[in-house]
């Protein structure tokens, strides 16, 4: 039976590498099969959270349609749209927010590391973004998130709320509780100079990540300067553990080649790190400089995005609107 996809990505510019393995690739597979109906949402409302130049986020909500477009996403068999078109989203959110529980919401390890030492400080949006992302969610009755590792927390989060707000309503199933969709292998792809943190949009160094919109040089370059250690490469998966840096490129590259950690361990045992850097660059070129190019060819072409984010703004309204009116039935207004 065909799943009900629903995904978000925010527009928050300096889509790498890891929202691509993570996330975005396995929208397109997921898009491709005919029996899906996908939703793919672009989250401004949860980019907010954070502060952003008004001229920066209206460039990067059309760079991330973009994006989708380059990747392979085909906006014929999918709802592509931005998040704050869609008034349903901000409306589920305020019911969604007095069935969650603060209890809930302060185990999130999301808003621990976003926030950092001084919690005072943090956005009230950026505490309670994972009951929006609930919304996101709940609104469309999807069955299936393809998220990275990153965001799983937030799904359990998700199904918490659908199920609390089915039992203190007495409404069983209305709300549909989700499930996670994350890669079995290489979920969390990591920095470029650093193989114990997350590759990210935010981190200062351009060189921690490899952009969606890098060209060739710039990737060669990367990788050349990615973090090593000073040993050959491995004989076994084991040795990995304590290899975090080696670990993360393999994981690239069996990932990219759609093979898995112990094939590639064994095609590159015993091998020196500059001999792999060029096979890695290799299948990375392959790979992303044609998204990156068809990225710049399309963020040129204002009008066609804003209609392929028009198209999706309707079809998402309807699902949605039609949902939170239920909703709103059911709390009794
Ligand atoms: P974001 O850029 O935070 O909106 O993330 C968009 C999608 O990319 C989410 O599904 C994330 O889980 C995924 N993602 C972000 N960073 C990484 C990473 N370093 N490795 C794997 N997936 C990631
Ligand atoms: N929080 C997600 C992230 O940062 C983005 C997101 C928002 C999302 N709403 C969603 C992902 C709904 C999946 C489903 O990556």
């Amino acid at each position: 039976m065909g799943k009900k996809i629903f995904s978000g990505v925010q527009p928050t510019g300096n889509l790498h590498l890891g929202n691509y393995l993570g996330a975005i690739k396995n929208f397109v597979k997921l898009n491709n099969d005919d029996e899906n109906d996908c939703v793919f949402c672009v989250v401004d409302l949860h980019a907010i959270t954070i502060k952003q130049d008004p001229k920066e986020l209206r460039n990067n909500i059309r760079e991330t349609v973009a994006t989708f477009l380059a990747c392979g996403i085909n906006p014929e068999k999918s709802i592509i749209f931005n998040q704050s078109t869609v008034p349903a989203h901000s409306e589920a959110t305020w019911l969604l927010s007095c069935v969650a529980r603060m209890g809930w919401l302060n185990r999130m390890t999301q808003f621990k590391e976003k926030a950092g030492k001084d919690k005072e400080k943090a956005s009230i949006g950026l505490y309670s973004y994972p009951i929006l992302m609930a919304a996101d969610i709940l609104l469309y009755d999807a069955t299936h998130v393809p998220v990275g590792e990153d965001q799983k927390q937030h799904i359990e989060l998700s199904r918490d709320i659908a199920q609390k707000f089915n039992n203190d309503y007495g409404v069983e199933d209305f709300l549909k509780v989700p499930e996670p969709l994350i890669q079995k292998e290489f979920s969390r792809i990591m920095s470029l100079k650093d193989g114990t943190k997350k590759m990210s949009k935010s981190e200062i160094s351009d060189l921690s990540r490899i952009n969606l919109t890098d060209n060739k040089d710039s990737i060669i370059n990367k990788i050349k300067k990615a973090k090593t250690d000073p040993l050959p490469l491995p004989a076994s998966l084991n040795e990995l553990n304590e290899r975090p840096e080696a670990k993360n490129l393999l994981g690239m590259y069996s990932s990219l080649t759609n093979s898995n950690l112990e094939n590639t361990v064994n095609e590159f045992v015993g091998k020196n790190f500059s001999e792999f850097k060029e096979k890695l660059s290799q299948v990375l070129v392959e790979e992303i400089n044609p998204i990156s190019q068809e990225i710049k060819k399309l963020i040129n072409d204002k009008e066609f995005l804003d209609k392929i984010l028009l198209d999706g703004h309707k079809k998402a309204n309807k699902i949605a609107s039609n949902k939170v009116k239920k909703m709103q039935e059911i709390v009794g207004f």
